[in-house]
């Protein structure tokens, strides 16, 4: 970071996004706000978005009526996402009209991705659309609007990866942080946006991965997650476009480097450095990847693996490239090669002819994995998805929704289940900051994800701390430090 000094930290969290930070320094002037919605890889661009305007002279605020630019980083996942969004603008605008005449707004990521120039006549006050591979241009689109202009760049590239900018860690806790290592999806799965507002799959290099993490050792972080739509696709060959591994010649092959490899890299880094991952998809994780997990001691045994449906008629139509049986086959070797490795799912409930008998198979599959975690939505038809053009919407609302209520109670159950079975036990816990609900108490994570709370003593976080278990919700375990680990 070239001439900045970062004098102060400070985290605000609203309700359904983030925005955030206080970063004063010395010499930038100018104010940007930044909010994040969806998923977390649109948070880990926020940081690039921040750092990329850092070395042109702004500073971050958390204060929107004191901004000279904001942004709203957004998601086009479901028909609610774009609404939250649509939500947010009327706020910005009301602000704009009565506390911050100047205020320049930018809307970037998927939405912008999505609609292109339509926002900027569907929504006066905007004055900046940038789709996600574009964030190199905001200093000279924030120009154009300085010049009275507005300003789009939704062109999507094979090759960026912003591989070497150092994000600024916006609104973190110090101790964990994110670290994309690939962009795009080539999946193509009929229900999803993110293949047309992202782009093609293309890995970041390697070395540059391994530099970010490197910083963040030195700077204090003790846990990364590694992030990309397919992680389990990951293949640096040099640059570009993903290639096909088999379609390499031998000295591609020979210099190439795939997840399993890039994850035993990074769990070399460093011994206290924790690596997790996300997002795995079932058709990709090969035992390789488990075979590594199992190996470090420093990487989470924690594997977010989507089903979407527990139904292989569904799963077709949904075109994610596997069966039911494929995916037991995928969990069945996860518990061989790691048996307290903990597994999360999202289901997507009401699927375009889904029926009964399909909805309990999706039941049936949660009953045999008793999944950890989950992540549960009812189908949202999304404009030029393969399931929009070729598949009809046809499972009523009232029935989606009883569907995705047994669903989640059932996730209840199983969430549960597997939180008891940790109670009781001891625990490597990196502490994250003090417990929401008391001053007198840490909270941090295990190495299955499972939140933990104890009482404070003399911890701190970025400790690893030894606790032993004594209680838990379905969420949370509880329990006593018993040593520093
Ligand atoms: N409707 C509902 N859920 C969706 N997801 C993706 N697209 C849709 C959609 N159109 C869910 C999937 C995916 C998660 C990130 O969001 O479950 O894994
Ligand atoms: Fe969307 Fe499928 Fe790609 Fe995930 S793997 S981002 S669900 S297309």
């Amino acid at each position: 970071m070239k001439g900045l000094e970062v004098t102060e930290k400070l985290i605000e969290e609203t309700r359904q996004g983030e925005s955030l930070e206080v970063i004063s320094t010395t010499n930038n002037t100018r104010k940007m706000y930044i909010e994040s919605y969806g998923c977390q890889m649109n948070f880990s661009d926020s940081e690039i978005v921040a750092s990329i305007l850092t070395d042109q002279g702004f500073s971050t605020t958390k204060n929107i009526e004191k901004a000279d630019v904001v942004f709203i980083n957004t998601c086009s996942i479901r028909e609610k996402a774009e609404t939250t969004v649509r939500n947010r603008l009327k706020v910005y605008n009301a602000i704009k009209k009565k506390q911050n005449p100047g205020m320049v707004v930018g809307v970037l990521g998927c939405m912008a991705e999505r609609l292109k120039e339509k926002f900027l006549e569907e929504e006066k006050l905007v004055d900046i659309v940038v789709g996600p591979d574009a964030y190199r241009d905001l200093p000279n689109l924030i120009e154009d609007v300085d010049n009275g202009k507005k300003a789009v760049n939704v062109i999507l590239s094979k090759e960026e990866t912003y591989a070497e900018i150092s994000p600024i860690r916006l609104g973190g806790n110090g101790v964990t942080a994110f670290v994309s290592i690939m962009r795009g999806c080539d999946n193509m799965c009929s229900f999803c946006v993110v293949p047309f507002t992202r782009g093609r799959e293309r890995s970041r290099n390697p070395e540059t991965i391994i530099q970010e993490c490197q910083k963040l050792i030195e700077d204090g972080y003790k846990e990364v997650t590694l992030l990309g739509q397919n992680v389990d696709s990951y293949l640096w060959s040099g640059g570009g476009l993903k290639k096909d591994f088999n379609k390499l010649s031998s000295e591609e092959k020979s210099k190439s480097v795939d997840f399993a490899q890039l994850l035993e890299k990074v769990a070399l880094v460093s011994p206290e450095l924790r690596v997790r991952f996300s997002t795995s998809h079932p058709k990709d994780m090969v035992d390789d990847v488990l075979h590594i997990m199992a190996k470090y001691e420093n990487i989470c045994n924690y594997i977010h693996l989507p089903v979407q449906s527990g139904n292989s008629r569904i799963l077709e139509l949904m075109n994610r490239g596997y069966t039911r049986e494929w995916y037991i086959e995928r969990i069945n070797s996860i518990r061989k090669i790691m048996p307290d490795c903990a597994i999360s799912m999202d289901i997507i409930s009401g699927f375009c002819s889904e029926t009964e008998k399909e909805h309990q198979d999706t039941l049936s599959l949660m009953e045999y994995v008793k999944y950890d975690f989950g992540f549960m939505f009812n189908y949202s038809e999304r404009p030029n998805t393969q399931a929009q053009r070729k598949l009809q919407d046809d499972v009523p609302e009232k029935i989606k929704k009883r569907r995705l209520k047994e669903i989640i109670s059932l996730q209840q159950t199983h969430a549960l289940y597997r939180t008891k079975q940790q109670v009781n036990k001891v625990h490597k816990v990196l502490v994250e900051g003090l417990s929401k609900k008391s001053e007198s108490e840490l909270f941090g994570r295990n190495s299955q994800n499972t939140v933990v709370v104890f009482p404070k003593e003399n911890y701190k976080p970025g400790d690893y701390v030894m606790v032993h278990t004594d209680s838990c919700t379905s969420a949370t375990l509880k329990g006593k430090a018993i040593s520093v680990a």
